[in-house]
């Protein structure tokens, strides 16, 4: 038995999977049925899902939720959310409940850019290349027509070429970078394929100049990528209430009260880098949901997000509170590049569901529906904290999965449900609860047995 291998990726599935389970489990021809079980019976769709990715052996299942009655901009929205987290769906439920009797939430579009990067290497005088800069982006531009075209007659394409001379930080190092409008896609092949053309046409380029030396003749292309740093496509999530609509809050908190302590808790993730992970990871919960339910890559949002809650070179929160003139406003602004073409967008079968159930939203749209979704999901974890605490609602919600875990009978649950429903949950208490049910039913059928 080995536990390496070479030529894995040209074995059939099963073959891997044989493999796999003959090497690295106990009992491989339970392991080998279990994982089997979870591929789709229609074949062509399985087919689909493999295409992603690549020595796919089965399926991974996550939880497809929905999160109704979002009202964004006057519009009603079910919100589909992919998360293997209790209490984040309906969190956000609650959450949307809440507001949609108070405005709904509003949110808007700031800007689109998306940026990619051709870094190179040079050994010359650099006011000779930004003097020539001005050809080569005229050379890049018409090399690249052929990659462009689609995307211009769609409405995007390059939007400006800057030339920035990094020298001063790292020896003979500069970068090509450039600004895009992907449309409807996220258009990372498109940025890409572009951002290679244009390297090409760099090292044509300094090559026939009359003017450069031998040396200058050569450039070195480094790497040639997007960046998933997007601070310029941006989108604001808001909600806004007179303080006393607020109302009042479990634990007899007032509106009044409720609005301090809750602008004071977002205070605190701008001050405290501790708090603020937590606060952010709050607000990510909603949006790798709706991310993942509708096909978007969820690293490049993640990856941007944390850089955007650092840009002032210390992490802090992404959304901000405050009180004027006697109103509550509670808003997030987030970098979201996005898509509703291209990618997995139609090719995953729940990702189309999803984007169908949004009323097939243009990227701008989805753009403000997954930042309202990150907002609700902040306002909501927000409002626990500050009132009831998070475990009072978050272990209820986790009391189904211990007894899942415990393999408690329907019986049994709904015995749990009402014994925990003023209590504290825990998996000791869960357990000691279960055994305790358990004992009295032995203890029950040996007596009748005796009688
Ligand atoms: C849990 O997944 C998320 C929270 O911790 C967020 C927060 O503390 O703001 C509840």
């Amino acid at each position: 038995m080995s536990k390496s291998i070479s030529g894995f990726s040209k074995l059939s599935k099963r073959g891997k999977l044989r493999w796999l389970v003959e090497n690295f489990f106990k009992d491989p021809e339970n392991v080998m049925r279990e994982m089997k079980s979870y591929w789709l019976s229609n074949e062509e769709e399985q087919k689909i899902l493999d295409g992603f990715s690549e020595n796919t052996i089965s399926n991974f299942y996550l939880p497809f939720g929905v999160a109704p009655n979002f009202v964004i901009n006057d519009n009603t929205y079910a919100i589909p959310m992919v998360i293997e987290e209790s209490s984040v769906v309906a969190a956000a439920s609650s959450a949307a409940k809440f507001w949609m009797t108070r405005g709904g939430f509003r949110a808007k579009v700031i800007s689109t850019k998306k940026v990619g990067q051709v870094h190179f290497t040079w050994e010359g005088d650099a006011n000779k290349l930004e003097e020539a800069f001005e050809n080569l982006k005229k050379k890049m531009t018409a090399d690249a027509t052929e990659i462009t075209k689609n995307m211009v007659a769609r409405g995007g394409g390059v939007q400006d070429i800057q030339l920035i001379n990094y020298t001063g930080v790292e020896k003979h190092y500069y970068q090509i970078k450039v600004n895009f409008e992907t449309c409807d896609s996220m258009g990372a092949n498109f940025i890409n394929s572009v951002l290679e053309s244009y390297a090409e046409s760099l090292r044509s380029f300094v090559a026939i100049q009359d003017n450069f030396t031998p040396e200058e003749k050569e450039v070195t292309i480094i790497m040639s990528i997007l960046s998933n740093y997007t601070p310029e496509c941006l989108v604001r999530a808001w909600v806004e209430c007179p303080v006393k609509d607020l109302g009042v809050f479990s634990n007899d908190i007032d509106a009044v009260t409720f609005a301090k302590k809750f602008c004071t808790a977002v205070r605190i993730a701008h001050i405290d880098q501790y708090r603020a992970t937590t606060h952010n990871k709050g607000i990510f919960n909603g949006i790798d949901a709706v991310v993942l339910a509708t096909g978007n890559d969820f690293r490049a949002i993640e990856a941007c997000g944390h850089t955007y809650a650092s840009q002032d070179g210390h992490y802090r929160s992404l959304s901000n509170c405050k009180v004027e003139d006697g109103v509550f406003k509670f808003w997030l602004d987030i970098p979201l590049s996005i898509g509703t073409v291209g990618g997995l967008t139609k090719l995953h079968p729940i990702a189309k569901r999803s984007l169908e159930m949004l009323g097939n939203p243009s990227a701008e749209e989805l753009m403000m529906i997954i930042a309202t979704t990150g907002l609700a999901q902040n306002f909501a974890a927000l409002r626990s904290l500050v009132t009831t605490g998070i475990q009072q609602g978050h272990m209820k919600m986790h009391l189904g999965n211990i007894l899942n875990h415990m393999e408690a009978t329907e019986q049994e649950k709904e015995k749990a449900c009402t014994h925990f429903e003023e209590k504290a949950v825990s998996f000791n208490a869960v357990r000691e609860f279960l055994d305790s049910l358990r004992v009295k039913k032995t203890s029950d059928s040996s007596s009748i047995l005796k009688n």
